[in-house]
């Protein structure tokens, strides 16, 4: 049994964890909900109880094993090696650590094994990046790849609970033909979509297309040049990332291969039936644990080529599903263990 803190645990992907945790039925010793000064006091419920949130400060990992952090990245730079010091591993869902060289980033089922190059942290990828490794991970048994182009369609709840927020308020205010100022997003959300996430870099793409690139290459042991090329938006969905996916291979593959490849791979529906209009959408994906691809068909463009449709809850495998198997997966390896964290310990 182990105890758990969770930083962030008011947020969408905090609450989302609490929900797992108990789907999960983790084994959990104690859990303390942590989360900013505005929220201490209020209450998260867990297995049917009321927990209190308390602020997290340097003091709240005193005693605690494992740490879910979702709090955005400052939070983590400030408090992962702080928690670690004390002797916990730090499950973190921000951008702080995922691409630190010390610092494994996990999608559970597809690169399990470089949890144990663990320092006290763990790093869980962006939500754009998890739905679509287990799918690229399948298909490069098949086939090594070659290049990659992404565009992906991403529900406001990719952005935490303000977002979603202003969809509503903004649906709510175009219909009854109100003004509306948006603050989370640059332009209006609703009735629109925006090819910005996150902000611009100076090659023009933005951090959130970047985490993509760079993410991707990591997770799946690809080579730094490896070519990959993303164009992120932000689409008027509650919840349910959707992403179009250009797949070039060393050799040739066909759609037939792929979906019998997909349908066996652990964590993947391949709902394909275009006779019969079947093929995933958020909606239906909203709420549901796998990662669903349809839309399976050569890619014209490319001489090895295939393109497909991918799309997932962004709230479950896209952060805190994943991250609570990641903890799954390190309590069954045996790597919850504080004498396991020596480097940073002895900074
Ligand atoms: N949403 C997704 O699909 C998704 C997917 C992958 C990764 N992530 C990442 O997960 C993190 C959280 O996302 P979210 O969607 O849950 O955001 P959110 O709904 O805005 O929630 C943010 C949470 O962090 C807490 N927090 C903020 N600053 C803090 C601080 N200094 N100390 C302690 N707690 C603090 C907030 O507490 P208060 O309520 O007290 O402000 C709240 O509990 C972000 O890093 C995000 O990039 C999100």
């Amino acid at each position: 049994m182990y105890s758990v803190a969770l930083l962030g645990a008011t947020g969408l992907v905090g609450q989302k964890m609490l929900q797992i945790l108990e789907e999960e039925n983790f084994p959990i010793k104690t859990l303390k909900p942590l989360a900013s000064e505005k929220s201490k006091g209020k209450k998260v419920c867990f297995k049917g109880e009321f927990l209190e949130v308390e602020e997290a400060t340097e003091n709240s990992f005193d005693d605690i094993d494992i740490v879910l952090a979702s709090a955005g990245t400052e939070a983590s730079l400030k408090f992962g090696p702080i928690a670690v010091q004390k002797g916990a591993l730090f499950i973190d869902n921000s951008k702080a650590f995922r691409l630190d060289k010390e610092t494994p980033l996990i999608l559970v089922g597809v690169n399990d094994e470089d949890m144990k190059a663990h320092h006290g942290i763990l790093a869980n990828p962006n939500c754009s990046t998890s739905q679509i490794m287990p799918v690229l991970n399948a298909l490069k048994k098949i086939s090594p790849l070659k290049r990659l182009i992404v565009s992906t369609y991403q529900a406001t709840s990719g952005a935490g609970s303000e977002a979603v927020s202003e969809l509503y308020e903004n649906t709510k205010a175009a219909l009854q033909g109100e003004k509306f100022t948006s603050k989370k997003f640059k332009k209006p959300i609703a009735f629109n979509v925006l090819p910005q996430i996150d902000t611009f870099c100076e090659n023009g793409y933005t951090g959130e297309e970047m985490k993509v690139v760079f993410e991707t290459r990591k997770i799946l042991h690809l080579s730094d040049d490896f070519p990959i090329s993303c164009t992120a938006v932000r689409v008027p969905v509650d919840t349910g990332h959707s992403e179009a996916l250009s797949i070039e291979f060393e050799a040739p593959i066909c759609p037939q291969k792929a979906i019998e490849v997909l349908s066996q791979t652990s964590g993947v529906i391949v709902q394909d039936m275009i006779d019969a209009y079947d093929y995933p959408t958020p909606l239906e994906a909203a709420g549901k644990n796998p990662v669903y691809v349809g839309r399976i068909r050569k890619d014209i463009a490319f001489e090895n080529g295939l393109c497909l449709w991918c799309v997932a809850d962004n709230l479950r495998i896209g952060a805190a599903l994943n991250a609570v198997r990641i903890a799954q997966k390190a309590v069954e390896m045996g790597l919850v263990k504080k004498h396991l964290y020596p480097k940073l310990l002895r900074k």
